[in-house]
């Protein structure tokens, strides 16, 4: 059996501008009559956004790097069990900024993990849950980080610009690898162009009405 809900989840490296498009395609889709639960990791409980802020702050060595994938699964369970799931069985539309595809990017490829013990932790913490659909913005390393500069640099930005390569690279591969459902999009467009992009190929993907140029005959 289907569930109802669909999730949908955004993806990519420090400023690829993802809180900007889930915002908008959540507008455009309350235009359209939907009530989409917009939400966001590491957070989106109360209790997850307080690990958030063990994981966001502090020195790039702050964690043990099985430490540090064993906090974020943990925040991601409670995200799940108290907010996703429910909201999914209600039929509601979920847009999460960043999901499990980050911690297979940044801890498993980039980071000392490894891709086959985040698996097996995913497989633990969320079941059969996968999302119907995955968004990767792509932009260079060196664009993002640009633009990440006004809000300071916290302890992911921190990291080397080799690791953000190859968190880049590994967005990639994941993609050629989930071809149906992880979609890349080049997120060094302007911020219209961008979102009428993510609001036509989801329209396309999902056969909804949203309201852009998918839809007309
Ligand atoms: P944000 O800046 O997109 O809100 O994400 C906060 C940081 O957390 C970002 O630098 C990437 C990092 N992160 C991981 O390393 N692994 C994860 O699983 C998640 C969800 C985020």
């Amino acid at each position: 059996m289907t569930r109802p809900g669909q999730l949908v989840t955004f993806e990519g490296g420090e400023g690829a501008g993802k809180s900007t498009q889930i915002e908008r395609l959540a507008a455009v889709m309350r235009a359209a009559g939907l009530d989409p639960l917009v939400t966001r990791e590491p957070g989106g409980t109360p209790a997850a956004e307080q690990v958030r802020q063990l994981l966001v702050e502090g020195p790039p060595d702050r964690w043990l790097p099985l430490s540090e994938a064993l906090l974020l699964l943990a925040a991601r369970y409670d995200h799940v069990v108290r907010r996703i799931a429910p909201a999914l069985a209600d039929g509601r539309w979920v847009l999460c900024d960043r999901f499990m595809d980050s911690t297979r990017v940044y801890q498993g490829v980039a980071g000392a993990v490894g891709e086959a013990v985040i698996d097996r932790l995913h497989a633990i913490v969320l079941g059969d849950l996968r999302p119907d659909l995955t968004v990767i913005l792509d932009v260079p390393v060196a664009t993002g980080l640009g633009r990440q500069g006004k809000v300071g640099r916290q302890r992911y930005e921190q990291m080397t610009k080799a690791f953000h390569e190859q968190v880049r690279e590994g967005f990639l591969a994941l993609a050629r690898a989930e071809t149906e459902r992880c979609v890349v999009v080049d997120a060094t467009r302007p911020v219209d162009a961008v979102a009428d992009e993510v609001r036509d190929l989801v329209a396309r993907r999902f056969s909804i009405d949203l309201g852009g140029a998918a839809e007309r005959p």
